[in-house]
């Protein structure tokens, strides 16, 4: 069995169209959005749209809770500010009625925790050690058996381990695949496809493959011109479509 986990699609319809049709050409059982489908980016309401047309298992993030309430917003930087208070005028009743329904944090078969943030906490970070610690302590204690957490929000891909002796660390990657070790817990995260953060522009994503259970972080070139004429069509602010191309 296959899943392919995204996150952090943020409208860009051209990105999150790329990454299904790489996922399309492969055995995917199941896909799994870690929440902030709208925001920063031009395509709200279609990227809302083929989510539930793919029937893609979803959960809500920071800016999707922001796009149902505006006052969600009230902490976000300038341009963030401006562009979801964009999208959420953008977006149908019925596509708010679809986000309003999304859980922040949700188990899925019994195996995976799946949060946008941090585990409770679409808000919260999970960038240091000290707040892997806290999410590998919160499964613990609220999913024990449960190995194995994905998550978003940074717009960075990430892997967390514990081993069985509790230490916690974060692994370099050298390569894009990484066999899991199964006395062990992870957190993981994709990385993002419409605004990523790793000075690369390419849609980030990834594969989790069962027996034995391996991750393979997958990045797919899309069309960044068009994402980037909706912005500037929408008289969103210029520095969106530029970070695209510089992935910032
Ligand atoms: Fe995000």
């Amino acid at each position: 069995m296959k899943i392919a986990f995204i996150s952090d699609i943020h409208s860009n319809l051209e990105a999150l169209k790329a990454v299904l049709g790489e996922i399309d050409k492969e055995n995917i059982s199941l896909i799994v959005n870690l929440g902030d489908l709208v925001g920063y980016n031009a395509s709200p309401r279609e990227c809302v749209d083929l989510v539930k047309q793919r029937q893609i298992i979803s959960i809500l993030g920071n800016h999707d809770r922001a796009a149902i309430e505006l006052k969600f917003a009230e902490g976000f930087n300038i341009l963030a500010y401006q562009a979801l208070a964009w999208s959420a005028k953008s977006l149908a009743p019925e596509h708010k009625r679809f986000l309003k329904k999304l859980e922040h944090t949700r188990m899925l078969w019994d195996r995976f925790l799946v949060f946008h943030g941090a585990p409770g906490n679409p808000d919260a970070y999970l960038s240091f050690l000290f707040q892997a610690k806290k999410a590998f302590n919160y499964m613990r204690q609220k999913t024990p058996g449960v190995r194995i957490g994905f998550f978003g929000h940074t717009h960075h891909r990430a892997v967390w381990q514990r081993d069985v002796r509790g230490k916690v660390s974060r692994l370099e990657m050298s390569q894009d695949d990484l066999l899991l070790d199964p006395e062990q817990m992870y957190l993981i995260n994709p990385g993002s496809v419409g605004q990523p953060r790793q000075r690369q522009w390419k849609a980030s994503y990834l594969i989790f493959s069962n027996e034995p259970e391996t991750i393979q972080f997958r990045s797919v070139a899309y069309d960044l011109h068009s994402a980037q004429a909706k912005i500037r069509a929408a008289q969103l602010p210029e520095y969106l479509a530029e970070r695209l191309e510089t992935g910032v």
